[in-house]
């Protein structure tokens, strides 16, 4: 099977009521962690990069490691393009293979993201790609960009179902109280106003910055209309946690596959976790 876009899968787990993993990878072994967890679990899968993943890793090689994979496994796998501000960067990964792209025009005035996110949505849509767009502004630290909590403004439904209707975006992500990064409080997730947004839109919702949001806001936030969940942190996390270990147990171990191996498995292990609590086992 090649790379497939979100349109169905998000469609269906809206339908469904369960929720995709929207899970951030950076390198081969977590590519390999993500996609072997989805083949346990027989779970679709969406594979995510930030710009500075593809900076890093390079938008063809994203692109191969991803078709190479998927030719192997059996379960649907995506390849989106996660927080992109920059149009050219788009371009690339639209030429390159991806099969999904966020536009992130969520700091932009109102009529220069309606803009903006129409002319993505016109690319990706003549390629085939899905889009997801952001409305309000999510808190926290992603990559190079980082929102204060004075600069974080919740999604208004309203907005929101206008921003639908004028841009034709696939999905939305919707700010309701997560934020990027390790959290120092608990996050209170708005769920009423999640439930507004949800009986305003006609897409396919998406929760950020869900690393560290309790279990039990996940499963309801996907039962009030969540169709599509972000996660990078705790998987950065177990990731740091097992080569440290690892290095540290054994300091004068070289053998870079012995301590990758084992950091794979780590990570395999949070992804397996989150599919199970989205719901997404065996729906591929
Ligand atoms: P976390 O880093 O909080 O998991 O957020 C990930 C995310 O929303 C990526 O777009």
């Amino acid at each position: 099977m090649d790379l497939v876009n979100s349109k169905e899968l998000l469609e269906r787990a809206r339908a469904g009521g369960y929720a995709l993993g929207g899970f951030n990878i950076h390198n081969q072994e977590t590519i390999q962690a993500v996609v072997e967890a989805g083949f346990e679990h027989r779970a679709p899968v969406i594979l995510q990069a930030t710009p500075g993943t593809v900076k890093y890793t390079g938008s063809d090689l994203l692109v191969a490691m991803a078709r190479a994979l998927a030719i192997r496994a059996n379960v649907p796998i995506v390849l989106h393009l996660d927080h992109a501000t920059d149009l050219e960067l788009i371009e690339e990964c639209v030429k390159a293979g991806f099969t999904s792209v966020m536009f992130d025009g969520s700091r932009l005035k109102w009529e220069e993201n309606i803009r903006l996110t129409r002319w993505v949505v016109g690319l990706a849509h003549s390629k085939g790609l899905t889009v997801e767009a952001e409305l309000g502004r999510i808190g926290g630290q992603e990559e190079v960009t980082i929102v204060s909590d004075s600069e974080v403004n919740y999604t208004d439904p309203g907005d929101a179902r206008r921003f639908v209707q004028e841009t034709g975006v696939d999905s939305l992500a919707i700010a309701i109280g997560t934020a990027h990064g390790v959290y120092k409080n608990e996050p209170k997730l708005d769920l009423q106003r999640l439930e507004a947004i949800a009986l305003a839109v006609n897409v396919p919702l998406v929760l950020h910055g869900a690393s560290g949001v309790p279990d039990a806001a996940i499963t309801r936030s996907i039962s009030l209309g969540i169709s599509k969940i972000n996660i990078a942190t705790d998987l950065k996390l177990a990731l740091a946690a097992a080569l440290r270990s690892a290095l540290l147990a054994k300091p004068e171990e070289n053998d870079p596959r012995r301590y990758f191996a084992k950091a794979r498995g780590e990570v395999k292990n949070v992804v397996s976790q989150k599919m199970r609590l989205f719901g997404i086992e065996g729906r591929a």
